[in-house]
């Protein structure tokens, strides 16, 4: 509820000028232009997919300083996701766990969003693509293709998501050969639009933080094979373990089903955005995600070889002045904060 009041308001500063124009004012970043995917990013901070799932807030959300806005994830078909309640706070931890399930109205409603809306200046915006509850692992391939006839006209790039932990099986499209085919068939479907573009359209692919090493290079044997251009890392977790560090945390809730994310996730997913570096030799550019709370945590991300990086939680922990506090402190180097 609270996260829909947000966006409500967001959405609704982002529809009038002036107030976007003072929002814009008041959380202004400096520029800090990033070179990746063949597209120029004003800053190296980004919004993580799941908070605008159906491209509703973006305008607004723009005018709080993110470089890029993820929108999505985004099914061809509308869907309700899981029931409430779904997503959890837990505070002595900086972390989240939800089990949103992918809800939202469906590509048509979110292209409508898009289509024809003016951009805010320099604005990079993706589309994270996912598959509807209902379609089998096997049917997968058409859903993501056609999001992609649907969206790759509209988006600047697209990720494809085969990594959230709410929707069954989904994740067991990370696996070699299922990878491999899927991949093909994006890659043959990117090709054949490339005509009608004036560029192909670059697509990332946003994997789990709960790959282990072998599954990993499967994962980016795959990804390079199809000539993918670059990687989303991370996800959230399934794994309870990094939460045995805090203290005075709700048993019940940090027992709840779904994907950490916050705080708890960043060591983890920072080990991932270096793995993915060292392997591929720095061949594939990772956008970095997961537990970036501060400046110091992007540096991080960014010093593990990430060339941009993405926040959710931390907005939920440090309010919306944290993309300025972000660049802000990037820019002038901060010391670390931990
Ligand atoms: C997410 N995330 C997510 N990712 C994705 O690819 N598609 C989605 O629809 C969602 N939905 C979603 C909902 C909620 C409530 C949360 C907290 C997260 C994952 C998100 O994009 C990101 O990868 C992780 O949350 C890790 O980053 P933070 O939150 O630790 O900065």
């Amino acid at each position: 509820q609270a996260h829909h009041l947000t966006l409500n308001l967001i959405r609704l500063a982002g529809m009038l000028p002036p107030v976007s124009a003072a929002l814009r004012q008041i959380y202004s970043v400096p520029e800090m232009p990033v070179q990746a995917f063949g597209l120029r990013f004003p800053t190296p901070v980004g919004l993580a997919a799941g908070y605008d799932k159906d491209g509703l807030g973006w305008r607004g959300l723009a005018a709080l300083g993110f470089g890029h806005i993820e929108i999505g994830t985004v099914t061809p078909l509308p869907q309700n996701g899981n029931p409430r309640p779904r997503v959890f706070r837990l505070p002595p931890a900086q972390g989240v766990i939800n089990r949103m399930g992918f809800p939202g109205q469906g590509a048509e409603f979110v292209s409508r969003q898009l289509a024809g809306k003016k951009r805010p200046p320099g604005l990079v915006l993706g589309v994270n693509l996912g598959k509807n509850k209902a379609t089998p692992n096997e049917e997968a391939a058409s859903d993501y293709l056609n999001l992609m006839r649907v969206f790759a006209p509209l988006a600047d790039y697209l990720a494809i998501n085969i990594s959230s932990p709410n929707t069954v099986g989904l994740r067991a499209l990370q696996g070699k050969a299922a990878l491999s085919a899927l991949l093909a068939e994006i890659a043959a479907e990117r090709q054949a639009q490339a005509s009608q573009l004036s560029r192909p359209v670059p697509v990332l692919v946003k994997l789990a933080p709960d790959l282990s090493d072998s599954e990993l290079d499967d994962a980016l044997e795959a990804i390079l094979q199809a000539g993918m251009d670059g990687v989303i890392a991370t996800n959230t977790t399934i794994s309870r373990e990094p939460l045995g560090a805090y203290a005075g945390l709700n048993p019940q809730t940090a027992a709840e089903t779904g994907g950490l994310s916050g705080a708890p996730l960043e060591a983890m997913s920072t080990a991932m955005v270096k793995k993915i570096v060292q392997r591929t030799g720095s061949k594939l550019p990772v956008i970095g995600v997961g537990g970036i709370m501060d400046a110091a945590g992007a540096r991080r991300k960014l010093d593990a070889g990430a060339v941009l990086v993405q926040v959710y939680s931390g907005l939920v922990y440090a309010g919306p002045g944290l993309v300025q506090q972000i660049v802000t402190g990037l820019k002038t180097d901060l010391p670390r904060s931990n």
